[in-house]
């Protein structure tokens, strides 16, 4: 039997070169020889304030994007998360079988909730459960993700051994596939924070749907440090950030990249990466405006998608519930 993939991404704003490189990408490589499943998790992406009529399209965009960065649906399943209930439902169950303690260890919800203050919502404080549900229905065995996920996948780990030491084999237990280099892509302006959906400083995020011109601006106007040059080291956080990026779209490690750029200024760095970053992005570009136009191949993609989900999810969610006596 081959091995079960599974991720996703929300649709709550719009999508950057750190959800491509960190995990996107991998999913292109991943897909290949494995079942490969992944989701546009909406239900995640309400747990913050959205305007439902955008949230709407934003479905769509992603699932455009997914097939334009390489996603094949001859090769995985794509669908929309809150087109299959079995997702909410065994998140209740699993609800009950979570500490409330080991939900507020989560880095995630502290600085979401930080924010969010008053506003945080109990569906922000619950989304690493909803998240483990996701991702025990299809007894997935790997989830390709970036950093910032890691601790939501282990949680996922102890809910699933908790719940199997009291019921038997019920769930697969799942594991992190972490690209070591592109883990953690920082914001061009900020390079000790995340480079985010969230992020209130759109010169700190590249977007795949940037413009060229925009593309060339953030990256002209990313912060470097008081060197010039590019030196054998790996440098500041900053500039750190900006060789992984350009290693990360030119498909090549961090090491080869530094000999290759080693003695260049930062201004002539800056416009290589410019031309490299916007020539990729202006392909995946290409492809997602024939992809969004034809709306109807697109909802085939995720009814065909939907249907082998509830298909799949349904005999998890069965076992589960004989198992609890529901
Ligand atoms: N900066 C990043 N570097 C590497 N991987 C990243 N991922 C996200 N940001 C980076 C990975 O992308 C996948 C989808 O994550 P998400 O939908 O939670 O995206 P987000 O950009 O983190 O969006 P948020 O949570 O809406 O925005 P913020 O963080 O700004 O509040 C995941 O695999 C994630 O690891």
């Amino acid at each position: 039997m081959s091995k079960v993939v599974f991720s996703g991404v929300q649709p709550s704003g719009n999508l950057h070169i750190g959800n491509y490189v960190g995990a996107l990408r991998q999913w292109v490589q991943m897909q290949e020889g494995k079942e490969a499943i992944f989701c546009i998790v909406d239900l995640h992406a309400i747990t913050v304030s959205q305007e439902p009529r955008e949230l709407k399209e934003k479905v769509l965009e992603v699932a455009a994007l997914y097939l334009a960065c390489g996603i094949d649906p001859k090769k995985a399943h794509i669908f929309v998360q809150s087109e299959n209930p079995n997702h909410p439902y065994l998140a209740w169950i699993l609800n009950c079988f979570t500490s409330f303690g080991s939900l507020e260890r989560m880095t995630q919800f502290k600085d979401k909730s930080q924010k969010q203050g008053e506003n945080a919502t109990a569906g922000l404080f619950d989304y690493p459960v909803l998240m483990a549900s996701d991702i025990l229905l299809y007894q997935t065995e790997e989830v390709p993700v970036g950093e910032d996920q890691k601790q939501h996948i282990e949680l996922t780990r102890d809910i699933a051994e908790k719940f199997n030491s009291k019921f038997g084999e019920v769930f697969t237990l799942p594991k992190p596939v972490i690209n070591r280099e592109t883990a953690r892509i920082m914001s061009l302006q900020e390079p000790t924070s995340k480079m985010g959906k969230s992020d209130s400083n759109p010169l700190g995020r590249i977007n795949l749907l940037d413009t060229e011109e925009e593309i060339r601006e953030k990256i002209k106007k990313a912060v470097t440090d008081s060197q010039t040059h590019i030196s054998k080291d790996k440098g500041s956080e900053a500039i750190s950030n900006l060789l992984t990026i350009y290693a990360a779209f030119k498909d090549q490690s961090l090491e080869v990249s530094i000999s290759e750029l080693e003695g260049k200024s930062y201004a002539d760095f800056k416009a290589l990466l410019a031309d490299l970053v916007a020539s990729h992005l202006l392909e995946i570009q290409k492809k997602y405006k024939e992809i969004r136009s034809d709306e109807s191949y697109l909802r085939q993609v995720l009814d065909e998608g939907r249907d082998f989900a509830l298909e799949k999810s349904s005999q998890t969610l069965k076992n589960v519930k004989e198992k609890v006596g529901l």
